[in-house]
């Protein structure tokens, strides 16, 4: 480094020192948390380096990444994996369970005339309205993707197709469809019963009683789909599924659809996971998966963007869905 770089280099350093450490979080909550940061090796029961990580995802075929949707660091620490795959030479297709087969010409058609464009691909493809969080939030990873030249495809099942699906269920499908996805042969029961556990504390007990076994189908079908989709899109080079880490669970999700439809591939499941008050070790955060170990290869620990109780945001969620309902029903 040329002495005058050096020079303003240290006193930069200085700078910081004095003020105090800047932080390398977005997320606002317990950044200070033993676990904020730190990597977890869950068959191991052992801390990892980030190197191990690296490499491990490098040698998987499909490399599925499970996130908090609001949390902004989750979504850098994806483009930045995203970057090093790229960087060790893999060019994997990178697929997301934010786009649905509805967008998919659209998105296709943006990617064709602006392939850096990552910007863009919020006003191709109507994210405003899908009702995820702002673009802005995954806008590095699908950045980091365009910058290596990987293709991003749509994940998702079409919201009109899960909807149909969490209406009627089974009976309600074309049994073309149903078998495609491989849905014609049974969850094994003790997973179909913690799909339905999961979608009732999701719903914080507002989920109607006998609604729930055809909400899980459709939470299992979206997995299934997604997990087609990372199959036929995947070549030599494989996979990489942007998802919420419930669909990245290795006992039941995308990973048990994967290995009945590419026996033989590896699999390698890393979520992101936002650090709680009072659990300072990696096996208490087993709990909120109903199950008794973490359903991931590793986990990612990081600060949390939201402190307030679950089911408070939840029925401030329903409220918001309920006024527009009305409000658009108001102008007809
Ligand atoms: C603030 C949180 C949530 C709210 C307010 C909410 C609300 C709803 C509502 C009103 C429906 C009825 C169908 C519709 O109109 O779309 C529904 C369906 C559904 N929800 Fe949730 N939900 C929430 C979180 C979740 C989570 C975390 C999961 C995943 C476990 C989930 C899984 C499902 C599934 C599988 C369906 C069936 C239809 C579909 O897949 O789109 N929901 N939800």
């Amino acid at each position: 480094m040329p002495g005058k770089r050096l020079f303003s280099y240290l006193i930069a350093l200085v700078v910081l020192g004095a003020c105090g450490a800047v932080s390398p979080w977005q997320a606002p909550h317990y950044q200070e948390h033993p676990l904020a940061g730190r990597i977890w090796n869950v068959a191991e029961a052992r801390f990892a380096d980030k190197a191990e990580l690296i490499a491990a995802l490098v040698s998987a075929d499909f490399i599925l990444l499970g996130e908090t949707h609001d949390n902004p660091d989750h979504h850098l620490l994806q483009a930045e994996i995203v970057s090093a795959v790229a960087g060790a030479g893999r060019r994997p297709m990178i697929a997301f369970e934010m786009f649905d087969m509805t967008q998919q010409q659209a998105l296709a058609e943006h990617l064709k005339t602006s392939p850096e464009d990552s910007a863009g691909i919020a006003e191709a493809v109507g994210w405003r309205k899908s009702g995820w969080p702002d673009w802005q939030l995954y806008r590095p990873i699908a950045a980091a993707a365009l910058h290596a030249g990987l293709e991003i495809r749509p994940a998702n099942m079409s919201r009109a197709q899960a909807r149909g699906l969490a209406q009627h269920g089974l009976e309600g499908a074309e049994p073309d469809f149903i078998a495609g996805l491989g849905l014609d042969v049974a969850l094994p029961a003790e997973q179909q019963e913690n799909v339905r556990q999961e979608i009732d504390d999701a719903h914080c007990g507002y989920a109607p009683a006998e609604m729930i076994d055809a909400m899980a189908f459709a939470q299992s079908a979206r997995d299934a789909h997604m997990a087609r989709t990372l199959n036929s899109g995947a070549k030599e080079d494989g996979a990489i599924l942007i998802a919420g880490a419930g669909h990245t669970r290795n006992d039941r999700a995308v990973p048990f659809h994967l290995r009945r439809m590419a026996p033989g591939r590896s699999i390698l499941s890393l979520a992101f996971l936002e650090v709680s008050e009072g659990a300072p070790s990696p096996p208490a955060y087993a709990a909120p998966f109903n199950s008794q170990s973490l359903p991931f290869d590793y986990v990612w620990f990081t600060p949390r963007v939201d402190i307030r109780d679950a089911c408070e945001r939840f029925e401030e969620q329903l409220k918001k869905m309920q006024e527009g309902k009305a409000a658009a029903k108001n102008q007809l």
